[in-house]
């Protein structure tokens, strides 16, 4: 037996970022301390079965998808302990579930709201501040009414686009004008991301963003800005980490840039005035707060030339690739992948414990 706390890193998923997924957990699960904990790793294919990795493997082999042990979590208070699906019976118990995937199904309150019907323990925000997250539009509106700033939006239905292009055109045109970016309402990575410059580019851009998603939001471009990101770590109390920058090796921080063509550039710290440091930081655990996150976030903005400061948006599940922000600015910050991924465990224990002293059922005052 071991008294070590069993940790089950969860990677890959149904979204388009499926891939980016795989590449954050190889580097959650190569700095997560194996003295500290037991470690497992379970891969949920593109067909949504979830499977077990053979004991030392993860994402860089996918055998798991073929030949790892199929395994779910019921959506009845179990603890956390795995259903083994082949052998008809509970498994393991997990003590903290780590999901590090992106987009929909993963970083949307979905998977989350699984782990609160399971009764399990796990590293990040619970459903509302997750589904709040990925929600431009809607993250977007919360942001605006806890009077943070940021740039104008609308959003059109996809079949309204379809049935009426030129009337949905002319509104585009009147309430927002041209540049202007257009993005499905959930996802992220950029996928699905245009810059439009005028309204013959239009058509091509609602196309590509209706692809992913049934809402597609259509944003004023903050061009010329520079992009700065900053990483929030903690429950009641976050903590700002210090602010890193981007420069996009495209014409924005397009899917390509960030995974294919490896030319953009991080810049830590963020080449900022003290004041507008300040000012990203406090913005950031405001923002955390705003939608209710726990746990992590990594905060993202615009900083046009005038020193004005844009939230563009947060993201509950960052990337955690070696070469990702979020670690990064933590290492930056004094703390190392593995210490981040200790106080991670112990905020989800933390919050956990917490929820626990709600009360579930009515009972009369006394
Ligand atoms: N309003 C905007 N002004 C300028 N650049 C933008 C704007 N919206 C998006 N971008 C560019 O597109 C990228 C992706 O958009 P973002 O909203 O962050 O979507 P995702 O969630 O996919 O990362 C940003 O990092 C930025 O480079
Ligand atoms: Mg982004």
């Amino acid at each position: 037996m071991t008294d070590k706390l069993r940790v089950a890193v969860l990677f890959g998923g149904r979204s388009g970022e499926h891939e980016v997924s795989l590449q954050s957990a190889a580097a959650v699960l190569a700095n997560l301390d194996r003295e500290a904990y037991e470690v497992m790793a379970i891969g949920i294919a593109k067909d949504g079965q979830w499977r077990l990795c053979p004991p030392g493997g993860g994402p860089w082999d996918e055998r798991w998808w073929e030949d790892g042990q199929r395994v779910a979590l019921l959506p009845i208070p179990a603890e956390g302990r795995l259903y083994l699906l082949d052998e008809g019976r509970f498994g393991p118990q997990v003590d903290v579930f780590i999901p590090i995937l992106h987009g929909p199904m993963g970083e949307d309150g979905t998977i989350q709201g699984l782990f609160e019907l399971a009764g399990a323990a796990y590293v990040g925000a619970g459903v509302t501040g997750s589904a709040v997250g990925m929600d431009k539009d809607i993250m977007k509106r919360v942001f605006q009414a806890a009077g943070l700033p940021t740039a104008r939006h609308m959003t059109i239905r996809r079949k309204e686009w379809e049935e009426d292009p030129d009337g949905s055109a002319a509104k585009i045109a009147a309430s927002i004008g041209f540049p202007c970016f257009v993005k499905p309402v959930a996802l992220g990575s950029s996928v699905g991301v245009s810059m439009v410059r005028d309204k013959g580019e239009l058509e091509r851009a609602m196309a590509l963003a209706g692809k992913y998603h049934h809402r597609i939001l259509i944003e004023v471009s903050a061009l010329p800005c520079q992009e700065v990101e900053c990483a929030v770590l903690g429950n009641e109390s976050p903590e700002a980490s210090i602010v890193g920058e981007i420069v996009p090796g495209n014409q924005f921080y397009d899917y390509r840039a960030k995974y294919i063509d490896d030319n953009s550039q991080l810049i830590i710290p963020a080449r900022l005035s003290p004041g507008v440091e300040e000012k990203v930081k406090e913005l950031a655990v405001k923002a955390f707060q705003a939608i209710d996150c726990m746990g992590m976030a990594r905060v993202d903005f615009f900083v046009r030339p005038d020193g004005s400061v844009l939230v563009n948006e947060i993201n509950t599940i960052p990337g955690f690739t070696r070469i990702s922000m979020y670690p990064k600015l933590w290492e930056a910050s004094g703390l190392t992948f593995s210490q981040l991924l200790d106080r991670l465990i112990k905020l989800a224990l933390e919050h956990h414990r917490e929820k626990s002293r709600s009360t579930l059922f009515y009972e009369e005052d006394a």
